[in-house]
């Protein structure tokens, strides 16, 4: 087969000189320009990115592999983003991350790619941007920082959220709150419970685009080096086989990872990666898809944040391929993954080692978890819900709105003694959808009034057109369509109104006639956020709703991998 790295190495002339001189400046030896696989590690590595803050050494461990098996690896960085760190949200740059990979891939002289990904975004910028190319691809996951320890108590991310409701109520000291800081993130690697980076490094390797095993290895643990190596020998051969991507992510590959991340209790960013993706590859995936594929799947996974255990436990009880095994009868078990082997032949016969942590199919953490589509006038394009992630008794709920026109307006009055609220209540929080923050802050698991949490209430309905931390928890209405920035009935709701969500009957309803939210409608105007330049506004310009995705207009769809034209 000739290698598109060929196009470049293999030129004779002046072309190939040039092609070929400037690499040779590396130190790089003549032979290696004479049709070797030629791979690109895709590395996300940065400071400002922690979670993905060790990857320079990961590549390592990759190149080792590709050399080993007569490839020839060069590794380039992309733009990555710190979920912890970069402003306002990581999520308003990930369209502009995917769009770094897909154009670093298609412009340089590579025959097979292979992604380190971690921190939330990193893992869906980089495949949407790797989908758009469709190269062999394989990822490497960086993998979860090992359990947290604070005064003898496993801790991880989800423990933020309940040690800061500590500090308001003053059950937690500022002084222990700040110790906490370096006993929770006590090693390298990702957020350690089935957030949104364990759930992405799940999904990568549900769709088949990893070996087995990759999503749950911790990142200090010296078998994610030997997967990364691994992992480098094998996209050698999936260069020599042109298993692209395309060959793996088949509508069957998007049930099954709709299907397993219900089973593991997935973070609620996953449907917009995954339609996103789905974009990306033009193969037909839709909200409704989520809640039909994935509604009735069992959850069989015990980790925070609706569980108790951490991504270690998870490892040592047989990771993914342990949950997958017990999935099969509801699975596509023959489609081919990235070793080229199909999931049974993957799974087949991997045990859970604690059933404490990964359940049976027939004797499940919980009958059905999966994440719930609400239609109704609130949400006419749809909005979600985790139910394993909610308090059983709000799942029918009747409560007048408190409403908040942004979150700047949120918090100024949530701990307010003059805010008028009760238990009952339904917080509602405008403006933070793709638009209108912009990039769909991770805000809708609003804080609870102090004055609430000080009576012992832990859960409130919360509704909003944002998104929630993988980490967090709660009864939340997330990922409202349309938008209120972009009219939807959202931006409509005032305080008092009453508002039902029924998730059994999955509906969300605002009881307020079509004549008043006409009347409502038409003094409505769009909010005006002075953005005038630069990627955002152009972001503004393109960006699609959350029920596709939340990916710009016109980067859905492929370009290939040819590039046509070259300037020597
Ligand atoms: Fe990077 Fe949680 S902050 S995974």
């Amino acid at each position: 087969m000739k290698l598109r790295s060929q196009d470049w190495f293999g030129r004779t002339g002046k072309d190939g000189f040039i092609y070929r001189a400037w690499m040779k400046n590396q130190g790089i030896p003549d032979d290696h320009f004479d049709g070797k696989p030629v791979i690109g590690i895709c590395n996300t590595w940065s400071e400002f990115a922690p979670c993905n803050a060790h990857f320079r050494e990961l590549a390592e461990s990759v190149k080792r592999g590709v050399l080993e098996a007569g490839g020839v690896p060069y590794e380039f960085p992309v733009m990555s983003l710190g979920e912890s760190v970069i402003k306002p949200t990581a999520m308003l740059f990930r369209n502009l991350m995917s769009m770094d990979v897909e154009e670093s891939i298609r412009g340089n002289p590579m025959d097979g790619v292979v992604l380190l990904t971690g921190c939330d975004k990193t893992t869906p910028a980089s495949v949407m941007g790797a989908a758009s190319v469709d190269l062999p691809t394989i990822v490497v996951s960086g993998g979860p920082m090992l359990t947290g320890r604070f005064k003898g108590k496993a801790i991880a991310t989800s423990d933020v959220w309940r040690y800061a409701d500590g500090v308001n109520t003053g059950e937690v000291s500022q002084e222990e709150f700040r110790s906490i800081e370096a006993c929770m993130c006590r090693s390298r690697g990702h957020c350690a419970v089935m957030g949104t980076a364990s759930t992405m490094a799940c999904m990568v390797e549900s769709l088949g685009l990893t070996l087995p095993g990759n999503a749950a290895i911790p990142a200090a643990d010296s078998r994610r080096k030997v997967l990364a190596q691994m992992s480098g020998r094998r996209i050698v051969d999936m260069v020599r086989e042109d298993l692209k991507l395309s060959k793996i992510l088949t509508r069957e590959a998007f049930e099954n990872s709709i299907k397993v991340n219900a089973a593991i209790g997935g973070s609620t960013n996953f449907v917009l990666h995954l339609l996103a993706i789905a974009g990306r590859m033009e193969v037909p995936v839709s909200l409704d898809d989520f809640d039909h594929l994935g509604s009735d799947v069992p959850l069989l996974v015990n980790l925070q944040p609706s569980g108790d255990y951490f991504m270690e436990d998870f490892y040592y009880a047989g990771g993914l391929p342990a949950v997958v095994n017990q999935m099969q009868r509801v699975l596509h078990t023959d489609v081919i993954t990235a070793n080229g082997k199909t999931i049974a032949e993957n799974c087949s016969g991997v045990e859970s080692y604690s059933k404490e942590v990964i359940a049976s199919f027939d004797d499940p953490v919980q009958k059905e978890a999966g994440i719930v589509v609400l239609r109704g006038n609130l949400c006419e394009r749809g909005a979600i819900l985790k139910p394993s992630a909610a308090t059983k008794e709000l799942l029918q709920h009747r409560g007048t709105a408190v409403v908040f026109k942004d979150i700047e307006d949120f918090h100024a009055r949530i701990h307010s003694d003059a805010l008028e609220v009760d238990r009952n209540s339904v917080l509602v929080l405008q403006n933070v959808g793709p638009k209108g923050y912009p990039g769909m802050p991770e805000v809708g698991n609003m804080s609870l009034p102090k004055r609430l949490l000080e009576q012992g209430i832990t859960d409130m309905v919360r509704i909003s057109d944002g998104r929630m931390s993988g980490t967090a928890f709660g009864t939340v209405v997330l990922h409202v369509a349309p938008e209120s920035a972009g009219g939807g009935t959202l931006a409509l709701v005032r305080d008092g109104d009453t508002i039902v969500l029924d998730v059994p009957g999955r509906s969300l309803h605002l009881e307020v006639s079509d004549e008043e939210l006409a009347a409502r409608k038409s003094t409505w105007q769009p909010p005006d956020l002075g953005i005038r330049r630069g990627y955002v506004a152009h972001y503004l310009k393109h960006v699609q709703q959350a029920d596709l995705g939340a990916d710009l207009d016109f980067l859905v769809g492929s370009s290939g991998s040819e590039v046509t034209r070259d300037s020597h």
